[in-house]
């Protein structure tokens, strides 16, 4: 009998990346999404790069009786918990609509699997978590800082739900992943980023510049505390975060975890600047991006990279794809999305 796993959020970016890398690993995978930020295609996509029938159960984990029923249908005994708004700017906006909708869901999923004695959590954290850290690169014993947006509390608080809820009920595990800045597209450029609306996030508002969707991509500064005066981040592989998935459900299904309760950092361990990735992406694609330098961004801090030894030595875990090859694949999904040749 495989073990099933199942993606909560499976029809969305990381998601359904993931739900690939699972069923590459021997899994089946169960994926349940509501749709709000995604659709179809993402589910489609992973069909047809594993080539096996994914089950999709059109499902708000909000809702508890109906993701009951999730949980009644298909005997998994791990969950990967995907499932959640993630735009900073509009978590400022309407806070309640972010602590309702992120923290009620994971909440269900951790009284439904201590219900259904289901035994194995992975939590979607970020490393927004860290916020304007003390020291670079930041380690998993980096102090959390106060969240500067709502968006960021909910993934704290999870985080902290998670700790509390493994240590206190018998039979429950669980590991949060700390992403950093997940970037790019499965290299079949079957699935990938799909922004609604204009893009929040660096990688796809350049894609779709290029592309010529956007006239005009805006660097949010250039006079900080930095070589170029860009900010810094660790920009990851969204196939290699995936996989850290796998690795990840896999310790707790063969008992490998040191503890109940594990948090990892999930970046490359390089820092990388707004302007190099700029020049890089123009470089290795072969074309010329139209930008400009514009001020600041509110909120934005000005450097984050992750220290990855936890994840390399206990998950046995590292980032391989390089990023220039991360960057091509960026612009075949959004070539692909667009029909451009
Ligand atoms: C943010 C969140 C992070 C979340 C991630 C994905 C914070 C502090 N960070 O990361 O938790 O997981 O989004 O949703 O809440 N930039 C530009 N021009 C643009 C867009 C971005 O110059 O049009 C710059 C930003 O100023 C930043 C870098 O690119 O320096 C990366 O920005 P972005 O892709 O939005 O990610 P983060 O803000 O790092």
């Amino acid at each position: 009998m495989k073990e099933i796993v199942l993606v909560s959020g499976g029809a969305g970016y990381i998601g359904s990346h993931t739900a690939v890398e699972l069923i590459n690993a021997g899994y089946d995978v169960v994926v349940a999404d509501n749709l709000s930020n995604s659709d179809m295609s993402g589910v489609e996509g992973v069909r047809k790069i594993t080539g096996v029938d994914v089950p999709f159960v059109n499902v708000d984990c909000c809702d508890k009786e109906a993701f009951r029923k999730v949980f009644e249908q298909y005997n998994f005994s791990s969950i990967i918990h995907f499932a959640a708004y993630k735009a900073v700017g509009e978590s400022v906006a309407d806070p309640m609509k972010y602590y309702r909708n992120n923290l009620t869901s994971f909440m269900n999923v951790v009284d439904l699997m201590r219900e259904f004695g289901r035994p194995n959590i992975v939590f979607s954290s970020s490393a927004t978590v860290y916020g304007e850290a003390d020291e670079l690169p930041v380690t998993e014993l980096t102090p959390r800082k106060p969240a500067t947006s709502a968006y960021g509390n909910t993934k704290q608080m999870c985080e902290d739900i998670l700790r509390d809820s493994v240590n206190a009920y018998e039979g429950l595990k669980g590991i949060s992943l700390r992403y950093f800045n997940p970037i790019g597209a499965h290299p079949t450029a079957l699935i990938g980023e799909l922004p609604r609306g204009v893009p929040q996030n660096l990688v796809p508002f350049i894609t779709q510049t290029a592309a010529g969707v956007r006239e005009c991509l805006s660097v949010f500064g250039d006079d900080y505390p930095t070589p170029d005066g860009s900010c810094l981040r660790d920009y990851i592989d969204v196939v290699d975060l995936a996989k850290a998935h796998v690795v990840a459900i896999t310790r707790m299904i063969e008992d490998k975890n040191k503890t109940k309760y594990e948090v990892f950092n999930i970046g490359t361990g390089n820092a990388t600047s707004v302007l190099e990735l700029v020049n890089s992406f123009e470089r290795v694609n072969e074309l010329k991006l139209n930008y400009k330098v514009a001020p600041r961004r509110p909120g934005d801090v000005v450097s984050i990279w992750a220290d990855t030894t936890l994840a390399n030595e206990e998950l046995g875990w590292k980032a391989e794809r390089p990023l220039d090859d991360t960057l091509q694949a960026a612009w075949a999904w959004e070539k692909n999305v667009r029909g451009i040749k």
